[in-house]
């Protein structure tokens, strides 16, 4: 099968390409470098089967594809807040280039989407049918607002072009290829233990958040995004065994050295009390649930720490000798009309 990746050179996107390779598919990814780095795909170079096109999402040039996943945006805060124009050029005009795709080629879209449409949630835990509680202008808008437009541009094309398409809403993820200084709470607070300095809280740490190893959510990720037969639906895709973010610290001290301190600093504006995912509905459907306890995947935190600590680079691409094509010589003139 052929399947166009955005985002792949990210996080999450990158162990996607990994896996649909390593699958015997043929993948095409499509990635600007704003917050991938071409490291983490490095070994899929000169690989049978694996294109790199360097590119905006949004001009995107149309190849040949049965499968389209959007991963393409900025995914956590620090990313988001730095550069919001950008998170929502990539969920709005990003999504609207790839459903144009989706429709020259008959190919089905899967829209990768958030637990921050639900916003700070008023229903716990949050199912699919949850509507949210999202602050349309304050400081996450970029990225929440972003998304919920995605959702419903998508869920638009299909009544009016019948583009096939599904939107999965992941929860929080954690794993191998994370930045260390991008800002989510895991290498954050890995981070810091290891380097011997205080673990410092947002908030008094009571606010709760579920945590999904990357393994198990490319598994999920990849029986909803790759099934023809799910069509306009939604799926949470997540871990939901809650835990407090001052529980968190203190399994991260247990694990690397117990002395450290916790310390408290200010709140982030906006962050979410509760959040933890319904999953029954995909867990009916597909019999998927994570295999990968917070203890274990904690345990599993020397890849983690291996990653990168940097900023993303895109000098990166040119430095490597990897076989990119660019988009720029064949950019379209962004007239996203046809949806
Ligand atoms: N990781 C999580 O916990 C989590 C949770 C919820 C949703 N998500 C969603 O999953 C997707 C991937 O997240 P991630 O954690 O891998 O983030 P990431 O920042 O590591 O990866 C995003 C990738 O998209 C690329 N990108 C960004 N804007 C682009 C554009 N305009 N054109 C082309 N490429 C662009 C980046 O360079 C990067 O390679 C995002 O859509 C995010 O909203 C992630």
């Amino acid at each position: 099968m052929k399947v166009l990746i955005a985002g792949g050179a990210g996080f999450v996107g990158s162990h996607v390409c990994h896996e649909l390779v390593a699958r015997g598919h043929h993948v095409t990814c499509v990635d600007n470098l704003l917050t991938g780095s071409m490291d983490n795909i490095a070994d899929l170079d000169g690989r049978p089967g694996f294109d790199f096109i360097l590119s905006d999402v949004a001009s995107a040039p149309t190849v040949e594809t049965d499968f389209i996943l959007h991963l393409a945006s900025p995914a956590s805060p620090v990313d988001y807040e730095r550069m919001p124009l950008e998170t929502l050029s990539a969920n709005s005009l990003g999504t609207w280039r790839l459903l144009d795709i989706a429709r020259e080629t008959g190919a089905k879209l899967t829209f990768v989407s958030t637990s921050e449409v639900y916003g700070d949630p008023l229903v716990h835990p949050q199912p699919e049918t949850y509507w949210g509680n999202v602050d349309p202008v304050g400081p996450r808008s970029q990225y929440d607002e972003s998304k919920r437009f995605g959702e419903a541009l998508l869920m638009s094309a299909r009544r009016v072009n019948g583009v096939r398409a599904t939107i999965v809403r992941l929860f929080n993820t954690y794993g191998p290829k994370m930045r260390l200084d991008d800002g989510r709470v895991i290498p954050e607070l890995l981070g810091n233990a290891l380097a011997g300095r205080p673990l410092v809280l947002h908030g008094s740490g009571s606010q709760t958040r579920s945590f999904c190893y990357v393994s198990d959510l490319v598994r999920g990720l990849l029986l909803v995004g790759l099934d023809y037969g799910n069509d306009g639906e939604i799926f949470n895709i997540g871990n939901p065994s809650e835990i407090t973010i001052r529980g968190l610290a203190e399994r991260i001290r247990d694990l690397v050295r117990s002395d450290l301190p916790i310390i408290s600093t200010d709140a982030r504006v906006g962050d979410p009390a509760r959040r933890c995912p319904d999953i029954s509905k995909i867990q009916a459907r597909y019999g998927w649930q994570p295999d990968i306890d917070l203890d274990e995947g904690l345990r599993r935190r020397s890849p983690l720490l291996s990653a990168s600590a940097s900023r993303p680079d895109r000098r990166g691409a040119r430095r490597r000798r990897l076989r990119i094509r660019s988009a720029s010589a064949i950019e379209t003139n962004r007239t996203f009309t046809t949806v």
